[in-house]
């Protein structure tokens, strides 16, 4: 896909600095650099020392109309001189081609890469550049799932994403090593998309986000789990529309088995008291809880698996916290979303939910319904608020997340 085939096209004269890192994956950035410059934005390309080894320089210098530089000290010989051959008059140091770039690009990203911009290392021009730079970052991760699925990576990549930086991928699939599994360079057509995204002006442009997703899970045991049957659909969806609308969101999410929207910051928990440190830790401007979250955990979870035998078995639960109530009673609360799993009286006991809560906005659904609610591709929603109500007819929950958006975001701004 072609950025011309997304809504706008908003990379026109805009500056991507693509560095590229020392992976198999290096190979698809020519084509990246072409499509790029087709969708009119200016690139310059910086490699690590090993990308080299995976692409040449001259095919993106072609490609770039700019010279292409891996080693820092040939790059700042060729900026003082600029007569020193028919291209590098274009030539910068590497502190001008950092303020230069309006989002620097690091595709593929090895674990090296990843790590060094971690720690904040300023080892060779790559590094270098990336530290001098206070351009938005987007990182494309390439590697053996191994690798990727390392403690040590996962926590860089967690300390990367709460520096505001944006993961986009790895895929999952077949990998260069044989192996499948997650791990691989996105396509190009997402790198665009996440790019093109970046500089969208949605309604919702620069508003922070925090949606909760997917169900909780409380174990019983070291093997079991009390959980329910939420399948994220319907709060990814929610990810996805707000995402469009231009908005930064962070989707906080229960175990689900569906990919996430590009450029969204997930942050994966699995039970109610996980869920409630992560949200807490950043509620947003607008906070929509469309988690199932689980309202009690087992008081005390024993070490060993719990053995059958034929008398009765009695779990004592706790209650967990209540996210969405808490989050709305901060001293500065965002504006809050809830969402209503109802099998009965669904406009009663939403507003009582609203009102109990404290909330701005309650989404309600009838959630033993056939064709809509838990796990289903569809949904319908009765949406209340303070002095006004909406229903959303039975549609996809894509089209409804769609619809939610547009009531949260006027409301919002009525509030604000
Ligand atoms: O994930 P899908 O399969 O697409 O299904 C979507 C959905 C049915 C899960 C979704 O539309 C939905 O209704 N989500 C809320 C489910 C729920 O837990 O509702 P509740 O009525 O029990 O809770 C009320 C609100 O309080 C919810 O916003 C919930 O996120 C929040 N809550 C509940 C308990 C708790 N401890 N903390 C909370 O924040």
């Amino acid at each position: 896909m072609s950025v011309k085939n997304v809504v706008t096209n908003h990379l026109t004269n805009r500056r991507v600095l693509l560095a590229i890192s020392g992976g198999i994956a290096a190979y698809k950035t020519p084509e990246l650099v072409r499509q790029l410059i087709k969708s009119g934005a200016e690139v310059r390309v910086i490699m690590s020392a090993s990308a080299g080894q995976f692409v040449t320089p001259l095919t993106l210098q072609v490609l770039s109309g700019h010279p292409v530089y891996s080693d820092l000290f040939e790059l700042e010989q060729a900026a003082e001189q600029p007569d020193h051959h028919e291209q590098q008059n274009s030539a910068m140091n590497h502190i001008e081609l950092a303020r230069w770039a309006d989002v620097i690009l690091i595709a593929p990203a090895t674990a090296n890469t990843i790590t060094k911009i971690a720690q904040g290392m300023a080892d060779d021009l790559l590094s270098t550049t990336l530290l001098a730079s206070t351009a938005a970052i987007m990182i494309a991760p390439a590697m053996n799932s191994q690798m990727w699925l390392a403690e040590a990576t996962q926590k860089n990549i967690t300390q990367l994403q709460q520096r505001g930086t944006t993961i986009i991928g790895p895929a999952s699939g077949e990998l260069a090593c044989g192996e499948i599994g997650e791990g691989r360079l996105v396509e190009n057509s997402v790198l665009l998309q996440a790019l093109n995204h970046h500089f969208s002006e949605g309604p919702l442009s620069g508003v922070q986000i925090t949606i909760s997703a997917g169900p909780t899970r409380e174990p019983i045991d070291p093997v079991r789990y009390i959980s329910n049957r939420s399948s994220g659909k319907m709060g990814y969806a929610l990810a996805e529309a707000a995402q469009r609308m231009g908005a930064d969101v962070r989707l906080v999410s229960g175990p689900v088995s569906i990919t996430p929207p590009v450029g969204v910051t997930l942050i994966q928990v699995e039970s109610a008291r996980e869920m409630h440190s992560a949200v807490m830790e950043n509620s947003g401007e607008i906070f929509i809880a469309c988690a199932a979250v689980a309202d009690y955990h087992l008081s005390e979870v024993p070490v060993q698996k719990i053995k059958k035998s034929n008398s009765v078995l009695t779990l004592t639960l706790s209650p967990n916290p209540d996210i969405l109530k808490e989050v709305a009673q901060q001293a500065t609360p965002p504006f809050t979303v809830g969402f209503a799993a109802e099998t009965e009286n669904l406009e009663k006991h939403a507003l009582n939910k609203m009102a109990q809560k404290g909330i701005d906005m309650i989404a309600a659904n009838l959630v033993g319904d056939v064709d809509s609610g838990f796990d289903h591709d569809h949904n319908r929603l009765s949406v209340y608020w303070r002095d006004g109500v909406s229903q959303l007819e039975l549609a996809s929950k894509k089209i409804i997340a769609e619809q939610l958006m547009s009531l949260v975001h006027k409301q919002f701004l009525t509030q604000k």
